[in-house]
């Protein structure tokens, strides 16, 4: 796994079926821009089972497990990579908790959501979970490039 600069920390983020279904693409994305990240890949897909399955292995065997690949298969989702300062572990601080009902308001599951089965966005919960499924969604990689916000930011 590369080692990348305190800086340059990046994290997967995908807004699922029913973000993309309630024109919220906009509203997420802008989140994390206004906070400071930078966007350096973005696409939309429309998954397949298999790749959602490889995508949540962790959960295989869970109760909910065929449900929330169903709910994932079930249209477009918006996938993309931020990058900035601790954005792993920002990036689920500001998507709030699993449970909209428990995520703080001025979260984006507690702003927009309400069900756990309809949580409406995704972000990697470990540095090693962000590595896997950045690599997993853009096996193409990722945009590097100069923004010139940087120095106001750091
Ligand atoms: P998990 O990885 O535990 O949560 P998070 O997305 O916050 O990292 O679970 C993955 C998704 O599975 C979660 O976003 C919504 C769904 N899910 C359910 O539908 N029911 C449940 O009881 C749990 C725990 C998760």
């Amino acid at each position: 796994m590369p080692n990348r600069p305190p800086n340059a920390e990046r994290s997967f983020i995908m807004i699922k079926p029913d973000g993309v279904q309630r024109n919220l693409i906009g509203k997420i994305v802008g989140r994390f821009e206004d906070r400071g990240y930078k966007i350096v890949a973005m696409k939309m897909v429309h998954a397949t089972t298999e790749h959602l399955e490889k995508h949540y292995a962790d959960l295989k065997g869970k109760p909910f497990f065929p449900g929330l690949i169903k709910y994932m298969a079930s249209g477009p989702v918006c996938a993309f990579v931020i990058q900035g300062l601790d954005a792993v572990k920002t990036g689920r601080a500001m998507l709030g908790a699993t449970n909209p009902l428990a995520s703080a308001v001025g979260t984006i599951r507690g702003d927009y959501c309400l069900v756990t089965g309809r949580n409406i966005c995704h972000g990697s919960d470990a540095v090693e979970s962000a590595e896997h499924e950045i690599a997993l969604w853009f096996p193409e990689g990722v945009i590097e490039y100069e923004d010139t916000e940087h120095a106001w930011i750091y």
